[in-house]
C-alpha cells in the first residue's frame, strides 16, 4: 500500500500565523529593539540527485528568518518544480525536463556599468561570501495563479553593497544567459533574448528583496531559474527573473523583456494590485497552484504593503499596478 507522508515543510493552515499576529509580533520586537530572530530551520528533505553534486549544496539548509511568515500552506514541491514558466526551455509551462539541458556550471555573474570597478566573479565564490537564510515568501503570477514558497537566498542589498556602484546609479539591469544551442526557446527569433528585468536601487537595496539561490531547502532546480534568480514577492512574478548572469548599474530605467514584447500589458513596476484588472483579465483573485482550483483574494502589493509602499509615493503620473 502507498502510504502519502507529508514533508516536514509543509505546514498545515492552523499551524501557518497569520499576517496581521506576525506583523503585531514584528513590531513588539523592533520596539522591543531587539534583532531579527533567525531560527534554525526545520530538517527539510535533501532528496534530488542533482541538488546534492551541486557544489554549493553544503549551505543547505540555510537556517530560516522567521520575521517571513506566511498565511497560507506552503505549496507542494512537485507543484512549485513542474508548473514553471522558462521561455529559454518553451513558452508553456511544462518545461521541468528541457530545462535541465541548462549547464549551472561553469557560472559566472559580471557587475557592470556604473560600477567602482567591473568584477565578474564565479557563482560559488560569490555563494560563499553571502550569507543564505531561508524565507517563506507568496508568489503571484501576472497570470493570475499564486503559489507560496520556501527561498533561499540572500538580501539583494547585499549584492548591492558587493558591487560597489557609483553614486549616480539609479536603477539595476539583470540578464538571463543567451545561448540557443543549450536553450532551445530562444530560437524563437521574435522574442527580445536575452531575457531582462530591472529594479529601482530603493527597490534592489529594500528588505524584502532577496537572489534566491535556493528552494524547498536544496540549491534551486533549475526549471526555477539555478544558480541565481531575483525574488520580488511583492510584484508580479515575471519581474522574478532566473539565470543570472549579469546586474548592469545605470542612471536610465531598463527597458524589461515583457514590457519590449508588449508593454501596453506588461509595464516596469508591476506591481500586484487587485483592484487594477490586467488589459485583459481581472486581477481581483488568484488560482491557488496545488488548490483544486480554489480562489483567494489577492492582497494589495501581494501582502507586502507594509514594507514596500513607500517606495512609490513620489512616483506620479505613472501606473505602477502593471
Ligand atoms: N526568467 C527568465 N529568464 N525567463 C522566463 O521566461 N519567466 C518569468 C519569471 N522569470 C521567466 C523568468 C515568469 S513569467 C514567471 S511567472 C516566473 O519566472 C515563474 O517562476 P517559476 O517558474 O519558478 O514559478
Amino acid at each position: 500500500m502507498l502510504l502519502k507522508s507529508k514533508p516536514n515543510w509543509e505546514l498545515p493552515e492552523s499551524a501557518a500565523t497569520s499576517e496581521s499576529v506576525f506583523q503585531d509580533r514584528r513590531r513588539l520586537v523592533k520596539a522591543m529593539g531587539l534583532a531579527p530572530i533567525v531560527a534554525a530551520g526545520a530538517a527539510l528533505p535533501n532528496t534530488a540527485a542533482a541538488a546534492t553534486a551541486d557544489p554549493s549544496a553544503k549551505f543547505y539548509p540555510a537556517a530560516r528568518n522567521l520575521r517571513y511568515r506566511l498565511d497560507r500552506p506552503l505549496s507542494a514541491e512537485k507543484d512549485a518544480t513542474t508548473y514553471n514558466n522558462f521561455y529559454e526551455f518553451g513558452s508553456h509551462k511544462y518545461i521541468s525536463k528541457d530545462a535541465q539541458a541548462l549547464k549551472t556550471r561553469p557560472w559566472t555573474v559580471t557587475f557592470d556599468g556604473m560600477v567602482e570597478k567591473k568584477i565578474t566573479v564565479d557563482i560559488d565564490t560569490l555563494i560563499s561570501k553571502m550569507q543564505l537564510e531561508e524565507r517563506l515568501y507568496r508568489f503571484r503570477c501576472v497570470e493570475a495563479w499564486s503559489m507560496a514558497l520556501p527561498w533561499t537566498g540572500f538580501p539583494m542589498a547585499d549584492l548591492v553593497k558587493f558591487a560597489r556602484p557609483l553614486k549616480g546609479a539609479k536603477f539595476v539591469m539583470m540578464e538571463t544567459f543567451h545561448d540557443a544551442a543549450m536553450a532551445k526557446g530562444q530560437k524563437q527569433f521574435w522574442y527580445p533574448w536575452p531575457y531582462r528585468e530591472g529594479l529601482s536601487l530603493e527597490e534592489a537595496t529594500n528588505e524584502l528583496t532577496l537572489i534566491g539561490t535556493g528552494a524547498y531547502g536544496k540549491p534551486m532546480v533549475k526549471q526555477m531559474g539555478a544558480p541565481l534568480r531575483l525574488v520580488v514577492p511583492w510584484k508580479y512574478g515575471f519581474k522574478s527573473i532566473k539565470s543570472i548572469v549579469r546586474f548592469s548599474f545605470t542612471d536610465k530605467r531598463p527597458v524589461s523583456f515583457w514590457e519590449k514584447v508588449q508593454g501596453k500589458e506588461y509595464g516596469f513596476w508591476a506591481n500586484v494590485n487587485p483592484d487594477v484588472p490586467h488589459a485583459r483579465w481581472s486581477q481581483a483573485t488568484e488560482r491557488v497552484l496545488g488548490g483544486k482550483g480554489k480562489r483567494v483574494k489577492t492582497l494589495l502589493y501581494n501582502g507586502y504593503g507594509d514594507q514596500v509602499a513607500g517606495l512609490y509615493k513620489d512616483i506620479n503620473g505613472e501606473n505602477i499596478f502593471f
